[in-house]
This record gives C-alpha cells, structure tokens and sequence, in this order.
C-alpha cells in the first residue's frame, strides 16, 4: 500500500464514531470539574458520577482522541521491568502495593465492560516482557521472581508466541486487550445518561482554587466547583513545578492486518532495540490487526520519518505480509522516580487534583487514578496505594535527584541552547512544499511551513509555556517542544499540552 493511502490518524479513532459534544458557552456550577477526557479524566467522572457527584468534563478537543485514542489498548500489570526495580529501590511492600492497584484496576474494567455491556473487543490475554539477548535473561529470572513476590501470577518463560526466538520472557496470565476509544466512548455515554456534561472543544485557560473553585475556558465560560481534578496528560496548572519532574517521549505506533493464524496470541513488549511492544486485534474478514509500537524519542528532537520507517520495516521483517493500514504516534510522561503522580495538585491543594506520569502504561494507571482520586474527594477509605502514588512525595525525589538534574540539564540546553540557532534554510524562499523549519528572520526565531500547495504559514517559534523553541516534526507536520512536550499544529494551535496557548503569528 502506498504510504499515501494509509490513515494518517490512529485506528482506535478511524474505527468509532465521532459524537459531537457542545462547548462550554455559559456559566454552570458543580459538585467537581475534570479537565481532561481521556481515561484517567473520564474514569474519575464515571466514578464520582456514581458516587452521586454533579461532574463536568472539560476537554479541549474532543473526547478520547488524545493521548488514549493513541495508545496501544494494552491493559495490564506487567509493566516491562517496574517488580525489579521498585523491590530493589522502595521494597516489597511497595511492589505489592503496585502489583495490587495495577491489577484492582485491569479487573475492575473488565467489571465496567460487564456492567455496561460494553462491545469494546474486550480480550483476555497474556502479557509478556521479552529479551533477545542472552546476556539479559538473568533480569528478565529477576524480573519474575519480583512480579510473583509483588503478587502477580508471572513466571520465567522461554517459549512464546512471537515469531522469533527469546532468550527469556516474563509472563503474566490472564490481564487483558481492548478498543480503548469504544471503552471510553460508552463510559462517555453513561456518564451523559446520569445528568453530567462533557464538553469538548473547550481549552481551559484559568483555575482559581478556593471555596468553590473556578475554572475558566477560553471562550470566557466558568464552572464553579468543590473539587478540581486535571487529568490532561501533562498538568496545565502546575503550582507544585511536577513539569520539573516529568519527561516526555514520544513513539510510533504501525498497524497491519495480518491473517488471524500468524497472531502472536499474547501482548509483547521488550526495553531493546528502541521498546518493541506487540499486540492484536479483531479486524476486518477475520483477519487480526497487528498493532507495533517502538522507536521512543523526544518530542522535537531526531527525526520521526526515519524512526517511523524502521519500525515499519521491524514489523514487515517479522510479521510478513502486513501491509500497514494505520500509522500514528503516542505520547507519555515519565516521573523522576517511574511512578505515577496521583493525588492533591501541591502540597497546600485541598481541593485540586491531579493525575500524570503514566510512564506509558496509561490505561491501567487512569483506571486506578479514578478509583484512588475518587476515594480522595468523596472522602471514602482511599485504597491502601494512596502514598505510594501522591505526587507530594518528597523522599523518592531525593532519592531520583541525579535522574531528575540529568532531566533538567537536558531542558535547560534546549531554553537556552536552542536559541541559538536556525534549523532552516536562510529565507522562507528556499522552503520545499509540505516542509518547516525554525528561521531566524528579523532577529527572531519564527517557525514557518511551506504546505503542498506552496502557502507559507508563520508563527512565533516560542513555545506558549514556558519558552522553549519548538522543531518540526515533518512525519506528523507538527511543531514539537523539545523541553515539556507541548505540541502545535502548522497554524499555531495547541494540540497537545501543557501549553494552553496557541503560537504567536508572525507575518513574513
Ligand atoms: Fe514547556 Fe514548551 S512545553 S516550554
């Protein structure tokens, strides 16, 4: 297939409907507000909405085709490497309170599909972390013995489904895959049917903590209430500074219906070669939908094109035959110390929330966050992980503070560093159609794209949060900010933040 013919977007939103919800155009009061309509934002309002709770969502595109409408639809306990690590660095009793909250989450979705009858490709299946290499195995031994420890029913395996051999694998029994966007879609629904409102295409531009709360949108709007939950990937409001403990990456996902007799009956992922991830689902005439993910990277950094077509090229080398239909990228959050932030915005919050730093293990961790955050607002026993997920920790942040300089360092070069330079040719003139680049013109640094039919579109190159300069992701026609994550469309408009503000035009 040529590359032209694929979807540009992913297929968990090419493959649902796309209900379009109003936007927030006059004042309204209730008992919480979540901003954000991804799994963790609308796992929170389902939960308060059945706790009895008045909620509205506020969600500045559209719900579900974030970040979730982007993942891989993997929900599971075994999260690559994490047993190992946190019985070495916050022990055992930390890894069973990880292992507890992550697989309570998996079951209590499988709950949710049953109670609402959802037809979400709901599947039970096996979760796998795998090595090639010989030299890894005795991590991957380590790996079991920490996730049978915490819990979980893992053992060392070195056979699988994969069409190639392992040197080891941890696996997990019985956790499972599904069509993220149809779970979210139908929780969307019933939350509806219980009185609260979503609103979509409603960027929120202001919170004002206090007794209510205020919450204001772009369009002037305001929603008072008790409680605040900002549950929008990387926090917009971020009085406790949690950006400095946050990094962010980016990854391509490829996906290509392979006959249902080359499945790898399981879900895979391994750490080498860039992360590999490997999952499948029901597809069209009874074939199964191979889904690839892989090829980490910074956003604004490296170049996505290249990385896209080497993981394209991983799935054709070892799947043959599957000819990508769908490509698109995902983006997470990774905490200094690798675990979820969820609980009180900062340390003073008595009524704001926050939920982030899924570490790419987004599905799981949203469920939990509605649980846990519900558990916190309505004031019920919190579950026995609240500590081991609030964001206020101090301790583990000391403990990580080399990664989290190392990660600053790295913000830094590109606040200051990137100023420095052009990425460009010298004039917009030498521009090739559908391409952009950072250009230093008038002594300013102004992010300009050329679109296919030879138009020039100019904005600032500024980054709206907290002023880095973005590049351009020429896979994706994207500008990108290398230091938090923020992303623009070529017209300036935010598509993904923490940044709530479009990028300044320029004329040129
Ligand atoms: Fe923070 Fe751009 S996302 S400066």
């Amino acid at each position: 297939m040529a590359k032209s013919d694929r979807s540009p977007g992913s297929y968990w939103t090419a493959s649902t409907p796309r209900p379009a919800l109003p936007s927030l155009e006059r004042d309204v009061t209730v008992d919480v507000a979540v901003i954000g309509a991804g799994i963790a934002g609308l796992s929170t309002a389902w939960e308060l909405a059945r706790a009895g709770a008045s909620v509205a969502v506020l969600e500045a595109g559209r719900v579900a085709e974030g970040v979730t409408g982007h993942t891989s639809g993997k929900l599971s306990a075994l999260h690559t490497l994490v047993y190992a690590r946190l019985r070495r660095t916050r022990g055992p009793q930390a890894a069973r309170l990880y292992a507890r909250s992550q697989t309570d989450a998996v079951e209590h979705a499988a709950d949710v599909v049953d109670l609402l009858g959802i037809d979400c490709a709901w599947e039970r299946s096996d979760a796998y972390t795998y090595t090639r290499a010989e030299r890894r195995a005795g991590a991957l031994r380590s790996e079991a013995d920490a996730a049978r420890e915490a819990g979980l029913p893992a053992s060392f395996v070195t056979e699988t489904g994969l069409p190639f051999p392992v040197a080891g694998a941890v696996r997990v029994r019985d956790q499972a895959q599904f069509h993220p966007r149809r779970y979210l879609l139908a929780l969307a629904d019933d939350l509806r049917a219980r009185g609260c409102e979503i609103y979509e295409q409603s960027p929120v531009v202001g919170l004002k903590e206090g007794r209510p709360c205020r919450v204001t949108t772009a369009s002037g709007a305001r929603v008072s209430a008790r409680d605040v939950v900002v549950a929008t990937h990387y926090p917009v409001f971020d009085r406790a500074l949690l950006f400095a403990r946050l990094a962010v990456r980016r990854e391509f996902v490829v996906a290509a219906p392979i006959p249902a007799d080359r499945d790898p009956q399981g879900m895979y992922i391994t750490p080498e070669d860039g992360t590999r991830s490997v999952r499948t689902t029901p597809y069209e005439d009874g074939r199964r939908l191979l889904v690839v993910t892989g090829e980490k990277f910074t956003p604004g950094t490296g170049d996505p094109a290249v990385q896209a077509a080497r993981l394209e090229a991983w799935a054709a080398e070892h799947f043959p035959g599957g000819e990508p239909r769908y490509v698109w990228a995902t983006q997470d959050t990774f905490p200094s110390d690798r675990l979820p932030l969820v609980g009180p915005l900062h340390a003073a919050a008595r009524h704001t929330y926050v939920a982030t730093g899924f570490g790419g293990w987004g599905l799981s961790g949203g469920i939990m966050a509605g649980s846990l955050l519900t558990a916190l607002i309505t004031g019920r026993e919190p579950p026995p992980w609240k500590n081991l997920y609030d964001p206020r920790r101090v301790g583990p942040l000391l403990r990580d503070a080399p990664r989290l300089l190392r990660q600053q360092a790295d913000v830094a070069r590109h606040f200051v560093g990137d100023r420095l330079h052009s990425t460009g040719p010298d004039t917009p003139d030498a521009l090739p159609p559908d391409s952009g680049a950072v250009l230093h013109l008038d002594g300013r640094h102004t992010a300009v794209y050329r679109d296919p039919d030879g138009d020039l579109h100019a904005v600032s190159a500024r980054c709206t949060h907290l002023g880095c300069l973005v590049a351009f992701n020429a896979e994706e026609r994207a500008w990108e900010c290398p230091c938090h994550g923020s992303r623009f469309a070529t017209d300036g408009q935010v598509v993904q933040g923490p940044a709530t503000n479009p990028l300044e035009q320029r004329d040129i």
